[in-house]
C-alpha cells in the first residue's frame, strides 16, 4: 500500500514580503516531501497565509489600504518567492478563503453549543505582534518576551475556550505519544508548563473587526489563532490527519495547547506530530524588520543561485538548533562542498567519460555509502546529517578517482563505478537541491527515484557537463 504523508508549514502573515525565517521552515516541507515522493508515497503539502487579526489591520492601515485589499497585494509576493525556490506545494490556502471561513464557522458553532466556549470579560496583556494573550509575569519589563515592544492592557468583552477543562487529557496525549512535541529537547518545556495549569483561553475580539465573526454573537471575531490553526484542517483535501506540522519554536506553544485541545473539543483526530525548528539570526541580529535585519527572498537567491541557498540553510545547522545567516558562510559552503567537491565530482567524472568511454561492472563503492544510516536520520529531519553522509561519499568518490587515475590506465569501469555512484548521490540530494540533481540525472540519463539508487545505472551516451557551481 502507497503511504501518504500530509506536511504542513504554517501559514505566514502577510504583513510584509517573505523573509528567510519564512522560506526556511517551507523548504524544510519541501524536503520531506521530496524525500517522501522519491519513496514512492503520496503527499499532499499545505501552506498558505495568515490573513486575519489586528497585526495584519495595522499593516493595511499604515499604508492606507483596507485589510482585504492590503494581503490581496502581498500574497502573489508568497507565491512568487516560493516558485523561485522550487517549493513544490499542492495547496496555498488563505484564511480568508471562503470554504475555510465558513468551515472555521461551524466549528466554533459546534464548540460553542458542546458549552466549551462562554461569555466573560478579558482584563490582560495582548501583544499584536504575536497575536497572543500574555500574563504580567510573563513580560519582560512590561514589554513582550518575543517583541520587546510595550504591551497593550486590554479590557473588553470576550468569550473564552474552556481550555483548563483539556489539561489532562493534554498531558496524557503528551505521555501516551511522546513523539508529538519533537523535538525532544522542547518537550519538557511544555509539559512543564501545561503541569502548572492552564488559563481558559480568550478565543474573540470585540474592539475590531477584521476576522471571522463569531456565529453566535456578530459583535466579535475570532482570535486569529483559532482561525489560523483550522487552515491545516481546512485545507486538508481529504488527507486529515496531518502526519507533521513543521514549525518555527516560537509557535510552539500554540501548536501543542491550544490546537490539540480545539480538537478535542470539536472530536476531530489529531495530528500525528509537530516539529519545531529552531531561529535563524542574520549576522546575529534577529530577523526583524523593526529591530534588525531581514533578508527577503531575491536577496537570498541572489547570493549564489537557489540551490545553494536550500543547502546551506539546512548544512549549516541542525533543524532543531537556532543558526546564523552570513553571506560568507553560504558563499564559503558554495564554494568548498557545492563547487569544489560535487561540482568537480560531476565535471570530472563526465568529461573523463566522454573522452575514454564507460563499461559496466559491479559497482563496489556504493558499499561505502550508508543509505539505511540516511533513511533514519531523514526519519529524525536530521538533514544536516544526511547531507553530511551523502557528502562524506562524495568524498570518497573524489578520492577514488584520485587512487585509481582513470586518464592514465582508461579504466571504463572505473568510470562507471564513479558514474553510477553519482547516481546515488544525484537522487539523494533532489530533495534540497531539485534543479541540480535534474541537471545531473539528465546528463547521466537515471530516473529520480529511491529505488534506482539498487539498479545499475544503464549507459547512454554521457557529455562533459557545463559548470554547475560557479565559484564565487
Ligand atoms: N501566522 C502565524 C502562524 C500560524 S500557523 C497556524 C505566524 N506567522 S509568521 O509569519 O510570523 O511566522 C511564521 C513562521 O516563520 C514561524 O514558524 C516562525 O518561527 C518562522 N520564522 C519567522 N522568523 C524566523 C527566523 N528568523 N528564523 C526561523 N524561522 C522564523 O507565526
Amino acid at each position: 500500500m502507497t503511504k501518504k504523508s500530509y506536511i504542513t508549514t504554517p501559514i505566514y502573515y502577510p504583513n510584509d514580503i517573505p523573509h528567510i525565517g519564512h522560506a526556511y521552515t517551507t523548504i524544510a516541507a519541501d524536503i520531506l516531501s521530496r524525500w517522501n515522493k522519491i519513496r514512492g508515497n503520496k503527499v499532499w503539502f499545505l501552506t498558505g497565509t495568515d490573513e486575519h487579526g489586528k497585526k495584519i489591520e495595522i499593516a493595511a492601515k499604515k499604508k492606507g489600504k483596507n485589510p482585504k485589499e492590503f494581503v490581496d497585494k502581498l500574497i502573489p509576493k508568497f507565491k512568487d518567492a516560493w516558485k523561485k525556490l522550487n517549493i513544490d506545494y499542492d495547496k496555498f490556502i488563505r484564511t480568508t478563503d471562503k470554504y475555510h471561513e465558513k468551515n472555521v464557522k461551524k466549528i466554533l458553532q459546534k464548540v460553542y453549543d458542546k458549552g466549551d466556549i462562554y461569555k466573560g470579560e478579558y482584563k490582560g496583556y495582548y501583544c499584536t505582534g504575536c497575536e497572543a494573550y500574555y500574563t504580567k509575569k510573563d513580560l519582560i519589563d512590561n514589554c513582550c518576551p518575543i517583541h520587546k515592544t510595550k504591551i497593550e492592557k486590554l479590557k473588553e468583552e470576550s468569550y473564552f475556550f474552556r481550555l483548563s477543562k483539556y489539561q489532562k487529557k493534554l498531558l496524557d496525549l503528551y505521555k501516551k505519544n511522546p513523539e508529538f512535541i519533537s523535538p525532544k529537547n522542547k518537550r519538557q518545556e511544555i509539559i512543564n508548563r501545561v503541569k502548572e495549569g492552564l488559563n481558559d483561553l480568550s478565543i474573540s475580539r470585540s474592539s475590531f473587526d477584521w476576522g471571522i465573526q463569531l456565529p453566535f454573537d456578530k459583535k466579535h471575531v475570532t482570535f486569529v489563532w483559532f482561525d489560523a490553526l483550522f487552515n491545516y484542517y481546512s485545507g486538508a483535501n481529504g488527507n486529515w490527519p496531518a502526519d507533521i506540522h513543521l514549525i518555527g519554536k516560537d509557535i510552539l506553544w500554540f501548536h501543542t495547547v491550544y490546537w490539540p485541545a480545539f480538537l478535542f473539543s470539536v472530536g476531530i483526530e489529531l495530528p500525528k506530530k509537530v516539529f519545531a525548528h529552531g531561529w535563524w539570526t542574520f549576522d546575529k541580529e534577529k530577523i526583524s524588520k523593526s529591530r534588525g535585519k531581514v533578508l527577503n527572498i531575491d536577496e537570498l537567491i541572489s547570493i549564489a543561485g537557489v540551490d545553494s541557498a536550500r543547502y546551506f540553510l539546512f548544512r549549516a545547522t541542525p533543524f532543531g538548533d537556532d543558526g546564523d545567516f552570513s553571506e560568507k558562510a553560504l558563499i564559503d559552503r558554495h564554494n568548498n562542498e557545492l563547487a569544489d567537491k560535487l561540482g568537480n565530482l560531476i565535471q570530472r567524472v563526465s568529461s573523463l567519460i566522454e573522452k575514454k568511454g564507460i563499461e559496466k561492472t559491479k559497482n563496489k563503492l556504493l558499499k561505502k555509502l550508508n543509505i539505511k544510516k540516511i533513511e533514519e536520520l531523514f526519519e529524525n529531519y536530521e538533514f544536516d546529517k544526511v547531507l553530511n553522509e551523502i557528502f562524506s561519499f562524495i568524498d570518497i568518490c573524489n578520492e577514488y578517482i584520485q587512487a585509481k587515475k582513470p586518464w592514465e590506465t582508461n579504466d571504463k569501469k572505473v568510470l562507471y563505478e564513479l558514474a553510477d555512484s553519482i547516481k546515488s548521490v544525484g537522487i539523494l540530494l533532489w530533495p534540497f537541491i531539485p534543479e541540480t540533481s535534474e541537471k545531473i540525472a539528465k546528463q547521466f540519463g537515471f530516473k529520480i527515484n529511491f529505488d534506482e539508487i539498487e539498479k545499475p545505472l544503464k549507459i547512454i551516451k554521457i557529455k562533459k557537463s557545463d559548470i554547475l557551481f560557479r565559484k564565487i
